[in-house]
């Protein structure tokens, strides 16, 4: 465990910690999102259990950044509902997640060029500085301490993603799996319940994938996650459910056995040449090696 699996300090926050091994679920049921009259989403209910992993595959195209968008307020959708912890979130917009207890990285990484790393992972504390990273960029005034609390959190989400020395450099100077672990540094300061990943592993070594994987099941001890990846052995290894869209369907849901056994979720990928050949041969191939 991090620094960052320390309680936070009583003062360090104004939001109560709630009870994340049970309260901390996203229920997202019969959710439709259409484009121009393109269905993207057709009825799909997905539900992130407290502390688990929950991964969503599918082959390009199948709804995944779309269903990752409704859970981040980024795409409303047409008909559906959402209810994070027991309260129905009517019009979830991106600027309530922190407060929400919600955190998200998405595909790519979105990286402020003009700030430092330190800079960029403080921006993504300000869940717990009174006055507020955004206030404290314009020199609006703000405490001394509310400073330093910012970031000394902001260097222990650097130090859990092992990136501490890169913390006076710009991300444009970082190689991109270095700028990947920052993005997740900046999720990862606001002490989510709820973490939304879209394709964190994406342009990954091997070594990198597993240390990725072996983060994202350390974090799930303190946080429920949402996993959206291409690379299904990291979903195979870290997901305790999983659900597969396909054409804006749900076609498969259940553990990382069932997905693997169930004949639609291959004939998905087997439909599908392109980038997703190698994530269905890994599908019939790899195995379930993690004791559960
Ligand atoms: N803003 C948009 N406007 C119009 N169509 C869109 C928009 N976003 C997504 N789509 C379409 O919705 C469908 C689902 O796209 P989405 O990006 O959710 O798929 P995905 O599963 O994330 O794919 P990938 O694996 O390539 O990231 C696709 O047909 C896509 O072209
Ligand atoms: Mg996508």
């Amino acid at each position: 465990m991090g620094p960052l699996a320390q309680p936070p300090d009583s003062t360090s926050s104004s939001t109560p910690h709630h009870d994340r091994s049970s309260g901390a679920r996203l229920e997202m049921t019969g959710i439709s999102v259409s484009f121009g009259g393109v269905a993207a989403l057709s009825d799909v209910s997905l539900t992130v259990e407290p502390g688990q992993v929950h991964g969503l595959i599918g082959p390009n195209g199948a709804g995944k950044t779309t269903l990752f968008n409704v859970a981040c307020g980024l795409v409303r959708p047409d008909t559906g509902r959402i209810v994070w912890r027991g309260d129905e979130l009517r019009r979830l917009r991106p600027s309530q997640l922190s407060r929400l207890g919600i955190a998200r990285t998405l595909q790519g990484v979105g990286l402020f060029r003009g700030l430092t790393v330190l800079e960029n992972v403080m921006v993504g504390a300000h869940r717990h500085a009174r006055a507020g990273f955004v206030s404290a960029l314009f020199a609006i005034p703000t405490s001394d301490r509310d400073e330093a609390r910012l970031r000394a959190r902001a260097l222990a989400a650097l130090e859990e993603l092992e990136a501490t020395p890169y913390a006076g450099r710009y991300p444009d100077s970082l190689p991109y799996p270095v700028q990947k672990r920052v993005a997740l540094a900046r999720a990862l300061v606001s002490d989510p319940d709820l973490l939304l990943l879209d394709e964190p592993a994406s342009g990954l070594s091997e070594d990198e994938m597993h240390e990725l994987g072996d983060l994202i099941r350390t974090l799930s001890g303190r946080m429920s996650v949402l996993l959206v990846e291409h690379h299904m052995d990291l979903v195979m290894r870290v997901c305790d459910r999983i659900t597969v869209l396909d054409s804006g369907q749900q076609i498969a849901a259940g553990t990382p056995a069932e997905v693997q056994a169930d004949p639609a979720v291959t004939e998905a990928y087997l439909g599908d040449e392109v980038d997703v050949a190698s994530d269905a041969a890994a599908l019939t191939t790899s195995t379930d090696g993690r004791e559960r």
